[in-house]
């Protein structure tokens, strides 16, 4: 067996291309660790990639034979645990839960959402706006994302503070996140309480009302699992194309007349540098041969987003359509992302009316200066800090 690429190191957040290169010197399937002493599988191939996520008959997604062998304290637990929800489902259960999520998402029109965005953006522009520097991560794309999903699954902008602390301290630290996955948990079941007893226009509530009539307790882990796959992938996914925008004269000269979308900062981000890096997460449901290795049952196979959209730009030589949408940045296959259309949204609209709000945004650090959270997951920027004229958008009639 090869020496696992250790994808839990610092050194992975910094030289991710590095990393894959060495996973890729050991086939379409290298051998990864996730956490110190948790080896997986690690996909890096096109080809692969697909024969295993069209194949739901050699593949499982349910990690619980996995789960046996791996302690219960375990934090990487936190982003691999069986649940019962859609992600860790497999055949008619992974049906019933998919069906309801999309089934209630369809119900946001576009129009609703992109509202519901330019004022959620417009909360944050007008806390930081006056101060004349913000750090866009911290001080947008995260509390932006729990603006937004906290208001589509309908409660009050007033708690969506407790999301983003709960989401963020999730995230940083080993030290507070057991705290913040209760406050989490806290946040979520005060949630569907108050639903099962008031309804609204919103998320929960539709999904409490599904003619597929899920159980209170499986709505709770739809929508345990929906604001974390929304929320983290999402602010990375703006975040990641603000950098790219924000300083390159390719997009930042043009970006206020118009003549290059934000669309394609967009596209490029999942093209070159997914938030999503590694995850796809399956098992084999029995050994097997597979693109020349044997895969052990009960051991994850990951993956590698990321890997594969390096590869791929590696053969292109940086050719391509501005739209081109070969990507499997949003997976493929039963389990691929089903919100991409309003993803693309989100990001798009948030990116558009910051910059409006804000049009002379400068990053303080080039790109190449920027830093990367470590993780084996996510592709995902510490911080972006950038300066501006300040702005007061609350005056009366004031408008991007
Ligand atoms: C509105 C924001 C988003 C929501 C609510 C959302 C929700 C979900 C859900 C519920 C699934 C599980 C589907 C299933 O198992 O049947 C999923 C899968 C997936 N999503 Fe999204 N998503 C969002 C944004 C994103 C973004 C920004 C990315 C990154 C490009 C992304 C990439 C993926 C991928 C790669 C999968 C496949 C699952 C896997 O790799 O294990 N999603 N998403």
């Amino acid at each position: 067996m090869a020496t696992p690429v250790r994808l839990w190191e610092d050194g992975f957040a910094a030289d991710p291309h590095g990393y894959y290169e060495l996973l890729r010197s050991q086939g379409p399937v290298g051998w990864g660790e996730l956490a110190p002493g948790i080896p997986a599988y690690v996909v890096t191939d096109r080809r692969a990639a697909l024969d295993l996520l069209h194949d739901s008959e050699t593949w499982s997604h349910d990690p619980r034979p996995w789960e046996t062998t791996i302690a219960e304290d375990s934090p990487i637990l936190g982003m691999m645990r069986w649940r019962p929800n859609t992600l860790w489902s497999d055949g008619p259960a992974h049906i019933r839960y998919r069906r309801t999520l999309v089934d209630a998402f369809s119900l946001v029109e576009p129009h609703d959402l992109r509202e519901r965005v330019h004022r959620a953006v417009d909360i944050l522009v007008s806390r930081f706006g006056p101060a004349g520097h913000a750090d866009l991560v911290s001080d947008f794309c995260r509390p932006l994302m729990a603006l937004i999903f906290n208001n589509l699954f309908g409660l009050p902008d007033s708690e969506s503070a407790r999301l983003d602390d709960a989401m963020a301290q999730m995230i940083e630290g080993a030290e507070t996140s057991a705290q913040a996955e209760l406050e989490y948990g806290r946040y979520v079941f005060e949630l569907i309480a108050l639903k099962m007893t008031r309804r609204g226009d919103d998320l929960t509530s539709w999904l409490l009302d599904h003619p597929l009539r899920l159980t209170p307790e499986e709505v709770t882990w739809q929508v345990v699992l929906t604001l974390g796959a929304g929320h983290e992938p999402t602010a990375n996914l703006v975040s990641n194309a603000l950098s790219r925008i924000l300083g390159n004269p390719a997009y930042y000269t043009t970006l206020t007349s118009g003549s290059r979308p934000v669309m394609d900062a967009v596209l490029e981000v999942l093209r070159y540098e997914t938030p999503l890096a590694n995850y796809g997460v399956h098992f084999a449901r029995k050994a097997l041969s597979f693109h020349g290795v044997w895969v052990r049952a009960a051991v994850p196979v990951v993956i590698s987003y990321g890997a594969l959209a390096y590869f791929a730009e590696k053969e292109a030589g940086g050719v391509h359509h501005p739209h081109d949408a070969s990507h499997l940045s949003w997976s493929a296959g039963a389990h691929a992302c089903p919100l991409k259309q309003h993803t693309l949204l989100i990001a798009t609209e948030a990116i558009e009316r910051l910059t409006q709000w804000l049009p002379d945004l400068d990053p303080v650090l080039p790109r190449d200066q920027l830093t990367w959270r470590p993780g084996p997951f996510h592709r995902s920027l510490t911080s972006f800090p950038v300066r501006f004229a300040p702005r007061i958008p609350d005056q009366s009639g004031d408008r991007p």
